[in-house]
């Protein structure tokens, strides 16, 4: 399968896959938090699929939440409470045509969930929620199920659009330092 992506350059693709395989050995599952069309989470599928692992993947599938107060920059403007909307239907419906192990597939916002929704163990993680809080959240629950050898991959760190992003890791990094590989995109 390809790279096809209007959300994650074919650069980051290669690298969050390159992580990914690493983590094959890791124990746990993967996890996406943000899966919008699902473009990243086929890729996982596909490295997953020869596994025992599962492949949990998150999404409001009502798009994007309202921007907080901390996601505020006049690069930002195009991203907009509503956009990136997708049903949870057309997700499944993808992994179907491809032929590939259907997730579990969460539709909540992440301030919903509790760790009851997600896997024991995490050896894999991407976090591709765009805003403050959604990242905020995400890391609150999947921290503390990361094992020590696995890696949570962050989107957008680095995008001066989605100032959000880089406060809510940051803040959280200040509280300690993670057990397991943190990589920042
Ligand atoms: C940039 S897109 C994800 C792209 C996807 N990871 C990929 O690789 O193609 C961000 C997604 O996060 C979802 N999202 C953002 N904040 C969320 C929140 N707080 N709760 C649930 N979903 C959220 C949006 O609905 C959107 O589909």
């Amino acid at each position: 399968m390809s790279w096809k992506n209007d959300q994650v350059s074919e650069k980051e693709t290669e690298r969050i896959l390159e992580l990914a395989q690493e983590c094959l050995d890791i124990s746990g599952d993967f996890v996406e938090m943000g899966c919008y069309k699902g473009d990243t989470s086929l890729l996982l599928a596909e490295i997953v699929k020869a596994s025992e692992k599962k492949l949990w993947i998150y999404d409001s599938f009502e798009g994007l939440p309202e921007k907080s107060e901390a996601d505020e920059s006049v690069l930002g403007t195009n991203f907009k409470s509503g956009e990136l909307l997708v049903t949870k239907r057309e997700v499944k419906e993808r992994f179907l045509r491809a032929e590939l192990p259907v997730p579990v597939i969460k539709k909540a916002w992440f301030r919903d969930l509790t760790s009851e929704d997600l896997p024991e163990k995490i050896a894999f993680a991407f976090l591709d929620g765009d805003f403050y809080e959604s990242i905020r959240d995400s890391i609150k629950l999947v921290a503390p199920r990361m094992d020590a050898g696995g890696v949570m991959v962050v989107h957008d760190y680095t995008n001066l659009a989605l100032p959000g992003v880089k406060r809510a890791v940051d803040e959280w990094m200040q509280k300690g330092t993670p057990q397991f590989e943190v990589v920042l995109l």
